[in-house]
């Protein structure tokens, strides 16, 4: 496979050194270039992220003398330096999509784990096993931007990647309605118990934002290109209560789901076991073997035992079951961070990069 040089933009921020970790010994992306605001441009990555390192695996040792660009004044140079951008920065929502447009016009394609473009219409908002086909709206993209290579592709909320895989096999029973109850890790707010000591012990009923994303998110996933935009899907309806709770990573939530035509539970576990998608038929690097794994036992999944499944790839659930209201119930867990964040930008590039999208 070719290599590509790739940039960090945000590398200092907690979904940056995440990347950083990942793309460390990565078979096809070599990080040529950290950048972050202007407060650290000018340090190595080690002056300027050090103290505030939260990964468990070190700071890579290729990357500790990097010198940081700045984010936002140096876009020619780094675009000049890469093949593309990933991007996670902590900006205004309108500088953020202005940042990221930028880098686009000047030639540099832009995975990005913000939020921002995630409901501009010809910006794919990309599970790789659920819509790779969204890829191809890259091409009115292009058009509108005036751009040869430059584009925006994004990653959804990291929510959704919990409940919308387990669906998502579903839909062909016709998904009616949709309730989920999320139970938030700490790190999806980019912090630790260090950092956040008032979550000890402590459960907070709030996510600022997120029930909106984890109730639309699912729709623009599913949906449709139809000329230069892709429309959302009409159904299911989705309701949400999106909660932070005191652990560290990996989100999970409790769904209720009711059908058009009710599958069998035989049927249902049948379609999670077998599902797979362009990921794994392309055997991406980082796409995980078995993407829905289910768990017999009724105290499973757990965040502290379950999150890291294939690398924190893939997507675990337990106690499916017939409820009272909806048709079934059951549990499902994916880890923020690497799923649902930065592993999840890397598996997107991985598709883009298998598909020809930087060349
Ligand atoms: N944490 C998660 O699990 C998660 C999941 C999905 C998506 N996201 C999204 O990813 C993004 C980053 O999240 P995070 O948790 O990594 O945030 P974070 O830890 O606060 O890091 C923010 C990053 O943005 C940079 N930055 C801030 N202001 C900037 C500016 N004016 N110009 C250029 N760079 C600037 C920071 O650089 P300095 O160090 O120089 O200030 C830092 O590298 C957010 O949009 C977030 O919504 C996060």
């Amino acid at each position: 496979m070719k290599q590509y040089n790739v940039g960090i933009i945000g590398a200092t921020g907690m979904v940056g050194q995440r990347f950083a970790t990942l793309l460390e010994n990565h078979p096809w992306f070599n990080v040529k270039v950290l950048a972050a605001s202007p407060r650290s441009a000018g340090q190595t990555y080690q002056e300027a992220a050090g103290s505030r390192w939260k990964m468990t695996a070190p700071m890579p040792e290729s990357m500790k003398d990097m010198v940081l660009l700045d984010a936002t004044n140096d876009i020619e140079k780094i675009a000049g330096m890469v093949d593309f951008c990933f991007c996670a920065v902590d900006m205004k929502k309108d500088e953020i999509k202005a940042l990221e447009e930028a880098y686009a016009k000047a030639e540099c394609p832009i995975v990005s784990n913000n939020s921002a473009h995630r409901f501009t219409p010809d910006v794919p908002m990309v599970v790789p096993e659920i819509n790779p086909d969204h890829i191809e709206i890259i091409k009115a993209q292009r058009e509108r931007l005036g751009t040869k290579r430059g584009f925006i592709a994004v990653k959804s909320n990291c929510s959704i990647q919990s409940y919308v895989p387990a669906l998502h096999p579903l839909r062909k029973f016709g998904l009616k309605n949709v309730l989920a109850c999320t139970y938030q890790a700490i790190s999806g707010a980019g912090k630790n118990f260090e950092t956040w000591p008032e979550m000890v012990d402590n459960l907070i009923p709030y996510i600022g934002g997120e029930e909106e994303k984890s109730e639309q998110e699912p729709l623009k996933v599913w949906g449709e290109i139809k000329g230069n935009e892709i429309v959302k899907a009409a159904a299911p309806n989705i309701t949400t209560q999106c909660l932070r709770v005191p652990v560290s990573d990996g989100h999970t939530a409790a769904v209720f789901v009711s059908f058009e035509n009710k599958p069998s539970k035989e049927e249902i576990l049948s379609l999670w076991a077998d599902f797979k998608g362009v990921p794994q038929e392309l055997e991406l690097p980082s796409a995980p073997k078995q993407f829905i794994h289910y768990f017999e036992e009724n105290d499973r999944p757990q965040a502290k035992l379950d999150r890291n499944l294939e690398g924190g790839m893939a997507v675990s659930t337990g106690r499916l079951r017939e409820d009272t209201q909806y048709d079934y119930k059951f549990v499902c867990l994916s880890h923020n961070t690497l799923r649902g964040a930065a592993g999840g930008g890397v598996l997107l590039a991985e598709l883009l990069a298998a598909k020809g999208y930087f060349d």
